[in-house]
């Protein structure tokens, strides 16, 4: 049985006092749920401020990206070792806008999940294709080169504590979700590949959906046999909407 897993990637947003306000109404209502593995995932400069208003809760630390060197002369980079020791105990890797805004090539993603692991992070993989792919039938192959990338680096057995978002690109703060029978399939695919590789993991490694996940759809997409959670952005900025969200992956079994 695997356990739920919701993320809320609050992206490049925030400030000083709205995260207060918002972890003010958000830490309790989480309080609440059980059954579920919750993590906020705030800018870097907020990790410590998010670590002190959620510390001491089941709500985890992570980052949203990470640098794929150590510590050393990487002017602007933030290092696993770094995130560790700040109480981080996951970070997204290969977020699509890191792909397609930063230049984040598949090796590189590879790279930073595989020094995420290394550091004792747990990564959060995110893969999906863009409109322009899906409607030349290319889904399975965008996502599958993008997963392939990482079990070559770093072998199917990474996987099994690790997590997979599928995001399709086109779903992405745009309010168009993919149908639960949309994301099941490629959700399915996704475990196949890894199966092909390694059973055992493939039955372990958490899969989650992500875009424009709302409380009004995520219990129809998290009712789906291989839809393990979600990766919440905008509605990860609202307490009630993103508790409503982890306590429709609780109440899935
Ligand atoms: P939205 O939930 O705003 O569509 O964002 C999804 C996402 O990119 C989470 O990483």
């Amino acid at each position: 049985m695997r356990v739920k897993f919701v993320a809320g990637n609050w992206k490049m947003n925030g400030n000083r006092a709205s995260n207060e306000a918002l972890l003010t109404d958000l830490v309790p209502l989480l309080a609440g749920i059980s059954g579920v593995e919750s993590v906020i995932c705030p800018p870097f400069v907020y990790l410590q401020q998010v670590l002190s208003l959620i510390g001491g809760t089941k709500t985890a630390l992570g980052a949203q990206d990470l640098c794929q060197f150590g510590n050393g002369a990487y002017t602007g980079g933030v290092s696993a070792a770094m995130l560790k020791d700040s109480g981080c105990s996951h970070v997204i890797v290969g977020h699509s806008e890191r792909r397609a805004l930063f230049g984040e090539t598949d090796a590189l993603v590879a790279e930073k999940f595989a020094v995420a692991r290394e550091a004792g992070l747990v990564p959060v993989l995110c893969v999906g294709e863009t409109l322009a792919e899906r409607e030349s039938g290319a889904t399975e192959k965008v996502v599958d080169r993008q997963l392939q990338a990482v079990m070559q680096r770093c072998g199917a057995a990474a996987l099994r504590d690790a997590v997979v978002a599928y995001e399709p690109v086109w779903a992405i703060g745009t309010g168009k979700t993919a149908t639960p029978e949309q994301a099941q399939a490629v959700h399915a695919f996704i475990r196949g590949r890894v199966a092909a590789a390694d059973a055992a993991v493939a039955a372990e490694v958490r899969i989650v959906y992500g875009g424009s996940v709302k409380a009004a759809n995520a219990e129809q997409l998290f009712a789906m046999a291989d839809i393990d959670g979600g990766l919440i952005g905008g509605a990860a900025l609202v307490a009630g909407e993103f508790a409503a969200i982890c306590r429709a992956a609780a109440q899935k079994h």
